[in-house]
């Protein structure tokens, strides 16, 4: 091994390095990517959701686990991290473990502003990028809708001045679905983030063609149903012919059925745990099922 083999293994530590270590991952193609309608750059179609696992606070044997999800998540090029202030301590923890990581340059940093007014929203944002440890936000998304109209006024005057590079709208339930379809229309917003999953298949009715046609990207949130879906299959085996569609887990399996819908940008499964990010990363690679394969896998999980 070359000098600079081994201080790049160095920098990588950790469960990265044995991953990088194994002649069957160090040759692992790059993550498929999509590119942002609006500004066409390319994001990764795997990024890492936060709600609770990264709300670690300060306890550094809390936040240990979470060091090597992001040393993971970053082996393999990942780039897309969304947060929230509502997500008590994970914006610092992000922040944090970014910057102790050295990996924030090519990052594409997501969080939300979650409040009331015009006012406490740019205060509550200013302490996000205080938190997330960046000058400029590369997606700042309105959460759950609050108060949307008045913080869309201050995104799109942000936007102007470069403060945030894209912005868009949050939501978690298909009850706020027409009312995220009335938002999406009213303003140049994009990005949607959205519930999407083989269990909540609502967003394909309206939201998904919506925002295709205006050219926004979608973020699926929620894409296990919040674990719901493993829960589901448990002691099931997924379908012989997985394999020929690249499928070695139920992970890969609910990510690449959601990742193979066109309007889809990127997914943020939420996981502190490094083996279960090299799992979904994994989904990200080789090619992802056309319209026959989804429809496929979709009547397979219904019939579990
Ligand atoms: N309104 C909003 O804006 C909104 C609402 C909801 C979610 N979100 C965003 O979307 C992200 C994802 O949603 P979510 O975290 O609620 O739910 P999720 O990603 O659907 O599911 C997370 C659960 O799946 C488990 N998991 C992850 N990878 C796994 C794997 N490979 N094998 C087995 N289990 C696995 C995790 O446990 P382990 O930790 O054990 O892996 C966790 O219990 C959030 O973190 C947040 O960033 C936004």
């Amino acid at each position: 091994m070359n000098a600079h083999r081994r201080s790049a293994l160095r920098a990588l530590g950790g469960l990265a390095a044995l991953l990088a270590l194994n002649p069957a991952t160090a040759q692992m193609p790059n993550l498929i990517k999509r590119a942002i309608p609006s500004s066409g750059e390319e994001l990764p179609v795997i990024g890492l959701g936060t709600w609770q696992v990264f709300d670690a606070g300060n306890d550094p044997a809390a936040r240990a686990p979470l060091k090597e999800v992001l040393r993971v998540f970053f082996a393999a090029g990942g780039r897309l991290l969304d947060s929230s202030p509502m997500y008590g301590s994970s914006e610092s923890v992000v922040g944090d473990l970014c910057s102790e990581l050295n990996a924030c340059e090519p990052l594409f940093m997501a969080t939300k502003v979650w409040t009331r007014g015009r006012e406490e929203g740019i205060r509550e944002m200013e302490t996000s990028f205080r938190r997330m440890k960046v000058k400029q936000m590369d997606l700042m998304q309105v959460h759950n809708l609050l108060d949307v109209a008045t913080h869309t006024r201050t995104l799109l005057d942000w936007k102007a001045q470069g403060r945030v590079r894209h912005i868009g709208i949050t939501h978690y339930t298909a009850s706020a679905h027409a009312e995220v379809e009335k938002t999406l229309k009213a303003a140049p917003y994009d990005f949607l983030q959205i519930n999407y999953s083989l269990g909540e298949r609502e967003a394909e009715k309206r939201l998904l063609p919506l925002a295709r046609e205006r050219k926004v990207a979608v973020i699926a949130n929620r894409p296990f149903a919040e674990g719901a879906l493993f829960r589901r299959v448990r002691g099931k085996p997924l379908p012989g012919w997985a394999k020929e569609l690249g499928i070695e887990s139920w992970a890969q399996y609910f990510l690449k059925w959601i990742l193979g819908h066109p309007a889809l940008t990127a997914a943020i499964p939420g996981t502190g745990k490094a083996e279960h990010m090299a799992d979904n990363l994994a989904a990200g690679r080789g090619s992802l099922p056309d319209e026959q394969q989804r429809r496929r896998m979709a009547a397979y999980f219904d019939s579990l």
